[in-house]
């Protein structure tokens, strides 16, 4: 599918170790964006443009594996870097629990990678983590210092990338996200839209709650953290405002999206998964809301413009 939102950056071209930036030092300052074909990175791509003050050098895995140090060293000093958003990850939930080996390679000695250069070149990181760090067990908005508890392998792996990176360069911002979606890639969203359309009814769990994040928001509110100029070390949370059930995100994905299809809620025990997901994993938003003055969309809203997104891509 071609997606009309899609844009490159003009200032350099993209390709296996193809970089040629037009270089202004003065005014500049360079981001690099790690695992930049995923949701996330694509969607910081897409806004870009919208902050001019920075250089974007986006890499993903063929120009710039995380897990290979030396890599990421001369990257950062060949490319004078100033910030990375670390958006590569292991994120294949239920495969991590039988790739265990990669999924900590990826999400924690990667980190620590980053970690270990950012500090001898002075460089700040902000990583992107999750919500599966904590167990699911609380019943009120989980805050960045509520006790953690992963159930899966994936975010186990995550959380030790979140010690090694504090642990080492504790400069660096943590934002924890949930539910994340976007026009890119394959996510909840896409799928909803495909069964819905191929199938006449669907069985969705009602009893996990959580609140999804459009990756747009997510993208939106780090360049806004580094175009504040303010920068806070420490661990946030962001998601979209608001809350719901897998089942209520699918009843709206329909409708939005105008899919005709009978959605019926199930429960988790119904449709035995590999990984046992969190019940309830709901983010409190204030810090982050605060420290940066952000005005964070409700999740239905943005799951409106993501879907008009979609819908206008395959129209094209
Ligand atoms: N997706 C969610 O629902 C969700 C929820 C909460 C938090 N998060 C977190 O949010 C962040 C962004 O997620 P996302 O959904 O944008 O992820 P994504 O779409 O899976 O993108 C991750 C990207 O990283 C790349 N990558 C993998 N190994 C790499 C390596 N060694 N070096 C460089 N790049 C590598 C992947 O390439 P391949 O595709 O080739 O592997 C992929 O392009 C992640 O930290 C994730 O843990 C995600």
């Amino acid at each position: 599918m071609k997606l009309k939102k899609f844009i490159g950056n003009k200032n350099y071209s993209v390709g296996a170790k193809n970089f040629s930036p037009l270089r202004n030092q003065n005014i500049m300052q360079n981001i690099l964006i790690t695992g930049s074909n995923g949701q996330l990175g694509n969607e910081i791509r897409a806004i870009s443009e919208n902050y001019p003050n920075f250089q974007y050098f986006f890499t993903d895995v063929d120009e710039l594996d995380i897990t290979d140090k030396e890599q990421i060293r001369r990257f950062v000093a060949e490319n004078d870097i100033h910030f990375v958003i670390n958006c590569a990850a292991y994120t294949a939930v239920d495969k991590a629990e039988d790739d265990e080996k990669m999924a900590y390679l990826i999400n924690a000695e990667a980190v620590k990678n980053i970690a270990e250069i950012a500090v001898e070149r002075k460089v700040k990181v902000i990583h992107i983590s999750t919500d599966y760090v904590f167990d699911g067990t609380n019943h009120v908005p989980y805050t960045e210092n509520m006790p953690v508890s992963p159930t899966s392998i994936y975010g186990k792996s995550k959380l030790v990338g979140e010690e090694v990176l504090m642990q080492t360069a504790s400069q660096s911002i943590i934002i924890r996200t949930s539910w994340l979606y976007s026009a890119f890639g394959n996510n909840f969203v896409k799928t909803m839209i495909r069964l819905g359309r191929e199938r006449d009814s669907l069985g969705v769990i009602f009893d996990q709650v959580g609140t999804p994040t459009h990756a747009a928001d997510l993208a939106e509110a780090i360049m806004k953290i580094l175009n504040s100029e303010k920068w806070i070390s420490g661990t946030y949370h962001f998601s979209n405002e608001g809350a719901c059930s897998w089942y209520d995100f699918a009843k709206s994905i329909h409708r939005l999206a105008g899919v005709d299809c009978k959605v019926n809620p199930i429960e988790t025990k119904d449709y035995p998964v590999r990984t046992p997901r969190p019940f309830y994993s709901v983010l409190n938003k204030a810090k982050i809301k605060s420290t940066y003055e952000l005005e964070i969309p409700h999740w239905e809203e943005s799951l409106r413009k993501c879907i008009a997104d979609l819908v206008c891509s395959e129209r094209s």
